[in-house]
């Protein structure tokens, strides 16, 4: 692979910034002063240094999104913005995706990657990956109603939700639920089945991402190497119970 794509690939530098940084004496590859940005490396073997910081290869692309109000959760739409549209052209190029829904109106934390067999695996009904949501509803969920949403909730459409975990606030009306699997509008058919209604949802963490307050609404990030290689371990365990 050509070093400025290495570069570009590892999101450390667009082509162009990599060869004016090869121009500048910035780059190094195995210890040599890298002479054009055009030379081959070899991603998974060769040590880059780029302006003093060591650039380990990762093959796919893994990015955490603060999803704001009003964008779907899709590569396109006709009609609405995507979350797509909040990343940048190359990365668009790049073919990653969102790795499960959040309806238009929910807010927070959202994986998006190119790796679509760790999605597949973390999005599996038979992984039971647990989302937390931060909630507000319409009306406070009494002792019963949250005994009964522990217990799981017969949905309208006679489907009966796994047992998940609600801890209320002092007002009762907002806190935080877990689930272990996303049905389709779940949260707000859960809450609908108990004749109340979700007026506000976050979610606030995926398998072992948090939405740590890093970056505001719209905003996005990589993950850490850490947190892409904790990741990549829950997906590497799930597929171990699959067999
Ligand atoms: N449950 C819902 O109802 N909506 C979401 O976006 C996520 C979970």
């Amino acid at each position: 692979m050509r070093l400025d794509r290495f570069l570009s690939e590892c999101a450390v530098a667009t082509r162009s910034e990599s060869k004016r940084a090869v121009r500048g004496g910035e780059v190094f590859v195995n210890g040599v002063c890298a002479r054009s940005a055009d030379m081959t490396v070899e991603p998974e073997r060769d040590e880059i240094f780029f302006r003093g910081q060591r650039v380990v290869y990762r093959k796919y692309t893994y990015i955490l999104l603060n999803k704001p109000d009003g964008y779907v959760s899709a590569t396109d739409d006709t009609r609405d913005k995507t979350v797509l549209d909040l990343l940048t052209p190359e990365l668009r190029k790049k073919g990653v995706f969102p790795c499960g829904r959040l309806d238009k109106n929910t807010l927070g934390l959202m994986l998006l990657t190119d790796n679509g067999d760790l999605a597949h695996r973390l999005l599996s009904p038979k992984n039971h990956v647990e989302k937390k949501y931060r909630f507000k509803s319409k009306f406070p969920i009494s002792h019963e109603d949250a005994k009964r949403f522990e217990a799981g909730v017969t949905l309208e459409d006679g489907y009966v939700t796994l047992p998940a975990k609600i801890e209320l606030d002092e007002s009762r009306d907002g806190g935080i639920i877990t689930l272990r699997e996303g049905k389709y509008h779940q949260i707000k058919r859960m809450l609908d089945s108990l004749g109340n209604k979700i007026t506000y949802l976050e979610r606030i963490s995926f398998a072992s991402l948090v939405l740590d307050g890093s970056r505001a609404r719209g905003e996005w990030r990589y993950l850490s190497d850490t947190e892409a290689a904790e990741l990549e371990n829950i997906a590497e365990r799930s597929q171990c119970s699959e067999k």
